[in-house]
């Protein structure tokens, strides 16, 4: 796996762009699945998971092709049910195929999905939505099943906790099914309303968008559809904590601002200050300075868990005693053990993390464990003096298309080999 080498210790200056968002893209791919046609996904990011969900689709039959950041992804003749085993540990989205094929052709069979190793990761709630929906699901061994005898059929799913991936696999398993499904409960997250938005585009018929209570009418045939995926709220908070981490200065171009409320919420306590024009939001870190004594995950509308370990890089900066509480993925402070290797005083207890900032940090030989803690090490190196080489660098590039030429454009000294 490649290596990501920074030599950290000056403020970040200059203006990026924020790519399009993995989160949102990779559902919709699943989505293409269920219609007998074309579908074209503009501003789609070319990263590393968007190619293994494509080489997924192609297994399967579809046709797939790039022009530039859009990628056109026809289905007309899908043949496939099965997908190959590595492919679905490769990442966790390959389980949003379990509701587009099912919707599609009453069958699949597929391997437990791979992806971050970040905690247990079931998908219990995922296989209830379509035995509740009339599927037979077995599993032998690490293998699934999921068989409809005649099609899926409509009913009402109340999900017992907020679940984004199983929220969205009841979406995707509804649209092509007979009757009407009332799914209850449902997540929040930002990319659950825009596979939403792309699933109308497509002509499934969605009530209730953006709230806990979805209602899908089930319909037989979709249409063409094009679709703008819209920009990466993590990312966006990624290169905006960066600036903070290095009291940088720093301009975003195409930030979903309405999605990174919670974000900028724990970047101004920190003394962080910004403004926003239309879609650029221009960030002036030189303040940070006050810890943020304590911040835990949540859900959508809450702090992101894919920012925590971003958050702890940046606090690591500042003096003083802070606590992150880590309430969606049970084993999700790994990074912290890297962080330590860099100069960082962090304590870590089951769910929380102790954050003892304002020492020297020092450049250092670290392991990405994870995407967004790969990028989190990113944030700390930049920070640090002298050089940081991160091994598995490929981690982040599952996620982040090209940070190596996105930090180097604010200033940034880094390299990738
Ligand atoms: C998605 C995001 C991930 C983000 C997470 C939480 C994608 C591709 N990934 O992951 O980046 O960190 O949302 O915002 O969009 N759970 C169960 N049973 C299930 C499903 C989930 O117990 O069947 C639990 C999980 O273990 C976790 C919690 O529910 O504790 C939330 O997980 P979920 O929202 O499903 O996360 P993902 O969809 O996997």
């Amino acid at each position: 796996m490649s290596e990501m080498i920074l030599e950290g210790g000056r403020p970040l200056l200059g203006c990026v762009r924020i790519q399009g968002s993995k989160n949102a893209a990779l559902p919709m791919m699943a989505a293409a699945v269920l219609h007998e046609g074309e579908v074209a996904l503009h501003n789609c990011p070319r990263i590393a998971d968007v190619f293994s969900m494509e080489r997924i689709l192609r297994s399967l039959g579809a046709e797939t092709c790039w022009e530039d950041h859009t990628l056109r992804i026809c289905c007309r003749n899908l043949h496939g049910f099965e997908i190959d085993r590595e492919d679905a540990a490769s990442m966790r989205s390959s389980v949003m195929l379990m509701g587009s094929l099912l919707g599609r052709q009453g069958c699949v069979r597929i391997a437990y999905p791979g992806g971050c190793t970040i905690g247990a990761r079931p998908i219990d709630l995922h296989l209830k939505v379509f035995q509740t929906m009339g599927a037979r699901v077995e599993e032998q061994g690490d293998l699934l099943e999921a068989r409809t005898p005649d099609c899926l059929w409509g009913t009402r799913i109340c999900f017992p906790i907020s679940s984004v991936g199983a929220t969205e696999n009841g979406i995707l398993a509804a649209v092509k099914a007979r009757g009407t499904t009332l799914l209850e409960n449902c997540a929040l997250e930002p990319e659950i309303t825009h596979l939403c938005h792309f699933l109308q585009a497509m002509g499934a018929e969605i009530g209730g968008i953006g709230t806990r209570r979805l209602r899908i009418r089930g319909v037989r045939i979709l249409r063409d559809a094009q679709f703008w995926v819209p920009p990466d709220r993590i990312v966006a908070g990624t290169y905006l904590y960066a600036a903070a981490a290095t009291r940088g200065k720093v301009e975003l171009l195409d930030v979903p601002l309405g999605e990174i409320a919670s974000i900028l919420r724990v970047y101004e306590k920190m003394g962080g200050q910004w403004e926003c024009n239309g879609g650029k939001l221009k960030a002036d870190a030189s303040g940070v300075r006050r810890m943020v004594e304590y911040t835990r995950t949540q859900c959508y509308p809450g702090f992101p868990t894919d920012m925590q370990s971003v958050l702890m890089a940046v606090l690591l900066t500042i003096p003083g005693k802070g606590r992150i509480r880590e309430e969606i993925f049970e084993d999700r402070l790994k990074t912290a053990g890297e962080l330590k290797k860099l100069g960082g005083r962090i304590h870590t207890a089951g769910r929380d993390a102790w954050i003892i900032g304002g020492g020297p940090l020092t450049g250092a030989r670290v392991e990405a464990r994870d995407l967004r803690g790969g990028a989190a090490l990113a944030v700390a190196a930049l920070a640090a003096s002298g050089t940081t080489v991160i091994g598995n660098a490929g981690f982040v590039e599952r996620g982040y298309e090209a940070i190596d030429a996105d930090l180097a454009g604010l200033g940034a000294r880094i390299e990738m080999r």
